[in-house]
């Protein structure tokens, strides 16, 4: 098993790239079964969830080649099984998203209730409320979900939760049903508007992604396309944060500043100096301030980023409350961070409080999702002496190569 060996309290210097979105790469790869033609992906991030989503694809007769680096080509030609790998679909929440363009291609598709990060409940109760409203037949048995549809028709249909994943799923079924659907209540990410775009650039007809309400008008035969996938929004948020906490001047490259409105915001307000130019950003800090912070659905304070702004909060003078309203277990990871001394008070499984400034001490970690995996990163390149993070698979799942990109900034990091 490898682990990071983190030396703290290094001044980072220089500057770090972004890669492309985990979250948008993950379902412009689902929505490839969409069409029979080819799909090409550049900017695909070198992780482990685009590894886990290409051999579920695989499974299923889909053609993933990797062309370069970061360049993926997707034949979905000649789709040979609907039922999505049991043992994979665990591992990965995202394997949600490839029922929506196998239901809407192949009339049926077989899935268990699909796993991934450990941050609380995660129902998928609005995939199967979408897919009732669409017309299909959904019926579970042994642990196996089985829906079908003959063909989908189009529909209105409000969505119960406001879901990332439930958002773009219905935008893919809805994609190709007769018909037209009207979704309200959708989510807003950047990432459900770049599905959108990407689809409109195949044929598809929607209108209004990024919005609360949005209008599908059913085609029959979708084209191939070309895609370029965003900045990953919460790799750069990280780094702002990493660079803000440590008392560094960071330059965060290649990023897209307009989807980090909510986190400058709070940077700023927390006293961190910012400069933001077309597609990067500079930190640095002397001297931080508590903010209060409280998860939203995008454009607020995004869940993902939840976790190393706490680490951020340690650290800034006085007393902040953090309300995590989206996930009810993932507070739960500062458990940890108390143990490295930081002062945090649980008032429920929503809400803490956070009182700083305290020195962080290092520790021997075991990180427990991908975005807790980086904030223990942070919390280690901030604190006294040594850590070592346990299971780094969950920090590889959603950032590449992250000791060698933190290395070069100066951070003393090694894998082993
Ligand atoms: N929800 C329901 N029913 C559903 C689906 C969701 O009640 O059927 C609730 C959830 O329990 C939660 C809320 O709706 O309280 C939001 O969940 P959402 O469905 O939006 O989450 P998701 O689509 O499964 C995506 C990202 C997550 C990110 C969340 C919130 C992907 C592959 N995953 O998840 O990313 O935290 O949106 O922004 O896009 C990560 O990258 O580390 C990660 C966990």
């Amino acid at each position: 098993m490898e682990k990071f060996i983190i030396n703290g309290g290094k001044k980072l210097k220089g500057t770090i790239e972004v890669r492309g979105a985990k979250n948008d790469a993950l379902v412009i790869l689902a929505s490839a079964l969409l069409t029979s033609k080819p799909v090409y992906i550049n900017r695909v991030p070198d992780i482990e969830d685009i590894k886990r989503m290409s051999e579920l694809m695989d499974k299923l007769g889909v053609k993933v080649k990797r062309l370069s680096y970061e360049k993926y080509k997707i034949v979905a030609n000649k789709i040979k099984s609907t039922i999505i790998d049991r043992e994979i679909a665990k591992r990965l929440r995202a394997s949600i998203l490839l029922t929506a363009p196998l239901l809407a291609r192949m009339g049926r598709v077989d899935f268990p209730h699909p796993g991934g990060c450990v941050i609380g409940e995660r129902p998928i109760d609005v995939f199967l409320d979408g897919y009732r409203a669409l017309g299909a037949n959904v019926e579970y048995k042994d642990g196996v979900y089985s829906v079908s549809a003959k063909k989908l028709k189009g529909t209105k249909f409000v969505f119960g939760s406001v879901s990332v994943t439930g958002t773009e799923a219905m935008i893919m079924a809805a994609s190709s049903a007769e018909g037209t659907t009207i979704l309200k209540n959708c989510a807003c990410e950047p990432e459900v508007e770049s599905l959108a775009d990407f689809l409109n650039n195949c044929g598809a007809k929607i209108s209004g992604a990024g919005t609360p309400k949005i209008i599908v008008r059913g085609i029959k035969n979708l084209n191939g396309g070309d895609h370029t996938t965003i900045p990953d929004r919460i790799e750069a948020g990280s780094f702002l944060i990493l660079g803000a906490v440590s008392g560094s001047s960071l330059k965060v490259n290649k990023c897209e500043p307009e989807h980090l409105d909510s986190l400058l915001n709070v940077l700023e307000k927390s006293g961190a100096k910012i400069k933001v130019n077309k597609s990067s950003i500079e930190v640095s800090s002397s001297g931080l301030r508590s903010v209060n912070i409280k998860t939203k659905e995008y454009p607020g304070f995004p869940t993902d980023l939840q976790a190393p702004l706490c680490v951020l909060l340690t650290q800034a003078e006085g007393q902040a409350l953090v309300h995590e309203t989206i996930y009810e277990g993932r507070l739960s990871w500062t458990e940890e961070l108390k143990r490295m001394g930081a002062s945090i008070l649980s008032l429920d499984p929503h809400r803490i409080e956070i009182k700083g400034p305290t020195t962080l001490r290092g520790r021997e970690i075991e990180s427990p999702d991908i975005r807790a995996g980086m904030a223990y990163i942070v919390a280690a390149l901030c604190a006294e002496g040594e850590s070592i993070i346990n299971n780094v698979y969950q920090i590889d799942r959603g950032y590449e190569k992250i000791e060698k990109r933190l290395q070069k900034i100066g951070a003393d990091i090694k894998r082993v």
